[in-house]
């Protein structure tokens, strides 16, 4: 490094976290320079300054990649304050400081993302890029083809404008009152596909998501975990940065 950069964008290019949450250790106080604490965003750094975040050197870790089969039941965090399951609790032989790549509700289960390379994590969730993300979900209630087509013409919900790129009822069982329903999504915002079906009058019974780009969760039980091969480590990166302008 010869230039000097800004604080956050070293510690997200090194690996350790996403800008935002490198954000959030500068002001925290959590990363030094040089032996100060700094918790100015705008400081600038260059290649003779150490760095160390929470005490650890940065750019001491090789960037890693995993899917997990996220169960239902446990915080998309690496912490959870009130002592609940936290995905990395499953990933426990990997040394790496991960963070997982978006989030998953609480109840909703299916492929989650891990990393610890922050400028990998952060294209994949920018929100012009496309991946598809596959979910099923099971409905209380039958949705009609009306109501599916609402979905892909998008939806006006406290404020937010949220549309699906496809979505389609698979099977319906009369009897209980129930659907399999699938959508595909290209956002990610909060409680999404729930949100979308509560307002049509469809609370969900169950959410999963079976795929991720082309990743799916074929092999795994719910828990399990493998690394990405590096082949779909760069067809991730390709699709992410052919969406990012
Ligand atoms: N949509 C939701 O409602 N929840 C998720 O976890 C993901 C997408």
């Amino acid at each position: 490094m010869t230039d000097k950069e800004r604080l956050q964008k070293v510690i997200a290019h090194a690996g350790v976290a996403s800008r935002r949450k490198a954000e959030k250790l500068i002001t925290d106080g959590k990363v030094t320079v040089n032996g100060k604490v700094v918790t100015e965003l705008g400081t600038k750094v260059g290649g003779n300054d150490d760095v160390e975040v929470e005490g650890v050197p940065i750019d001491k870790e090789e960037p890693v990649y995993y899917l997990l089969y996220k169960p239902r039941g446990v915080i998309s965090s690496v912490s959870d304050d009130k002592g609940r399951k936290v995905v990395t609790d499953f990933l426990p032989e990997v040394k790496e400081r991960i963070f997982p790549v978006g989030r998953l509700d609480y109840d909703t289960s299916g492929l989650m993302l891990l990393t610890n390379d922050g400028e990998f994590a952060n294209k994949l969730m920018h929100p012009s890029h496309e991946v598809d993300k596959v979910y099923v979900a099971k409905t209380k209630g039958i949705p009609s083809s009306d109501h599916m087509k609402q979905m892909k013409k998008g939806m006006n919900i406290d404020g937010e404008y949220l549309k699906a790129v496809h979505s389609k009822v698979m099977s319906t069982d009369s009897k209980k009152n129930t659907a399999i329903v699938q959508v595909i999504l290209h956002e990610g915002k909060n409680r999404q596909v729930r949100r979308m079906f509560e307002a049509l009058g469809f609370p969900l019974d169950k959410l999963k998501r079976e795929r991720y780009g082309s990743l799916d969760l074929k092999g795994l039980n719910a828990g399990d975990y493998r690394p990405l091969k590096p082949i779909e480590v760069k067809q991730l990166r390709q699709l992410a940065e052919k969406s990012v302008e």
